[in-house]
C-alpha cells in the first residue's frame, strides 16, 4: 500500500469512528431545512422526491446513463396483506409496476413515473395486481441502444419463479413489456443483472426453490438467456444479490434466505464472473452488523468519476407495510484490499469519499 492509499484509508477509518460515534441526533426527513435540497444520505429515515413524496422504489437498482443516476424499483402502493392461502408470510401490495427517479448527485430524486405499469384488466397477465413483481434492474445495451428491464414475475401463488423483461428507448419509460420465462428452464426469483467492462450481460438468480444461484449469460442484446450458465453457492440459499466489479474482480453482495427477515449480509469474490466464488464473510460493520442494520441487498453502484467508492443499497422492509419499507445506503470502505460496508447515521459521497 502506498502512502497516499494509507492515508486515505486512514482517513476513512476515522471518518467512520465520527459518524458511528455521533449518531442518534437526525430527526424525520433527509432535506436541509436550510434550502429544499437533501445535502445527506439518513438510512432508515424516510426519503422524499424533489416534489415532497416518499420516494416509493424498492427491491431497486441504479443505472448510471449519460451523466444522470436513474433508481428503479417495486413501486408499492396500497394495503399489504397476506393472501388466504399462506402458510408462511408471503405478505404483499397488490402489483402497480415499477417507478423510476433521476438523480445527478444521489441525494435529490424526481420522480419520472411508473415505467412499467401494472395490467388491471387481464387476469393472466404477469403484470396484474394480483401477481408478485419484485427486484426489477435495468441495464443500458450500447449495441441496440435499448434500456432492458429484468424482474423477478411470481404468479399469485409464488409457484411461476420466473423472470420478465421489457424493454424502452429512454431510460425513463415508457417500458414495453416483452413477456416471462424461466432463464434456462430454471427457477429463477431474487434477481439482478449485471453488465461486464466488454458489454456483455449476466443474470444472477436465486433458483433451485432459492437454495443455488445461478449465473445466466445474455445474449447480445440481453433479452434472453444464450444458454450458457453455471450454478454457484449450491446449496447455500443465497438470496438479494448485488454484482459490482472492482480491479477486475468480480463481487457479491447477498442476503440469507428469511423472507422479508433481515439476516447477515455475505460478500463473495471470483476471478471470472462464471468461474469459481470464494465466499469473504460478512462486510457489514457496528451495531446490527449481523442481521444488516435490519436491511436487506439489493443494488452496489460505482460512483461515477471516483475510484474505490460504491454506494450499497438495501431495503428495510416493513412487512405488515411493505408501501413504508425504507432504504439503507450507505459506503463500501475498501481498505487494503478489504471491503467492509461501516453503519452511518448520516453521510455524503463527498465527506466519505472526498470531492
Ligand atoms: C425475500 C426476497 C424478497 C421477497 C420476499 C418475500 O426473501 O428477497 O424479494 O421475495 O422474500 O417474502
Amino acid at each position: 500500500m502506498n502512502t497516499h492509499t494509507f492515508l486515505k484509508s486512514t482517513f476513512l477509518l476515522c471518518l467512520v469512528g465520527i459518524f458511528t460515534a455521533c449518531g442518534g441526533t437526525q430527526k424525520q426527513s433527509s432535506t436541509d431545512e436550510s434550502d429544499s435540497l437533501n445535502t445527506h444520505i439518513i438510512p432508515k429515515e424516510q426519503w422524499l422526491d424533489t416534489d415532497g413524496n416518499p420516494i416509493n422504489a424498492h427491491g431497486g437498482g441504479l443505472l448510471y446513463h449519460e451523466g444522470t443516476y436513474y433508481w428503479y424499483g417495486e413501486y408499492k402502493v396500497g394495503k399489504t396483506y397476506l393472501p388466504e392461502w399462506a402458510t408462511w408470510e408471503c405478505y404483499r401490495t397488490d402489483v402497480t409496476g415499477v417507478s423510476c427517479y433521476s438523480s445527478t448527485d444521489l441525494l435529490n430524486w424526481k420522480f419520472e413515473g411508473v415505467v412499467l405499469k401494472a395490467v388491471p384488466d387481464d387476469e393472466n397477465h404477469d403484470l396484474h395486481p394480483s401477481k408478485v413483481l419484485e427486484r426489477p434492474k435495468v441495464v443500458y445495451n450500447a449495441k441496440t441502444k435499448k434500456f432492458v428491464m429484468w424482474a423477478h414475475v411470481e404468479s399469485a401463488d409464488y409457484s411461476k419463479a420466473a423472470a420478465g423483461v421489457a424493454i424502452s428507448d429512454t431510460p425513463n419509460g415508457e417500458f414495453t413489456y416483452l413477456g416471462s420465462f424461466r432463464p434456462n428452464e430454471t427457477m429463477s426469483r431474487d434477481q439482478t443483472v449485471f453488465v461486464d467492462d466488454d458489454g456483455k450481460a449476466y443474470q444472477f438468480s436465486s433458483s433451485e426453490h432459492n437454495q443455488t444461484m445461478h449465473i445466466n449469460e445474455l445474449a447480445d442484446d440481453y433479452l434472453k438467456p444464450t444458454g450458457r450458465y453455471v450454478r454457484r453457492f449450491v446449496d447455500q440459499a443465497r438470496e438479494a444479490p448485488a454484482v459490482f466489479k472492482k480491479d477486475g474482480k468480480y463481487y457479491m453482495l447477498s442476503s440469507g434466505c428469511t423472507g422479508w427477515d433481515p439476516n447477515r449480509a455475505e460478500l463473495a469474490v471470483a476471478d471470472s464472473i462464471m468461474g469459481e466464488w470464494t465466499v469473504l464473510g460478512d462486510p457489514c460493520r457496528g451495531v446490527d452488523a449481523d442481521k444488516t442494520f435490519y436491511g436487506q441487498s439489493t443494488f452496489v453502484q460505482p460512483i461515477a468519476g471516483k475510484e474505490n467508492a460504491y454506494v450499497a443499497m438495501f431495503d428495510m422492509w416493513k412487512k405488515t407495510d411493505l408501501a413504508d419499507s425504507r432504504y439503507i445506503w450507505l459506503p463500501i470502505v475498501v481498505q487494503n484490499d478489504t471491503l467492509t460496508i461501516p453503519y452511518m447515521e448520516k453521510w455524503n459521497i463527498e465527506e466519505v469519499f472526498g470531492k
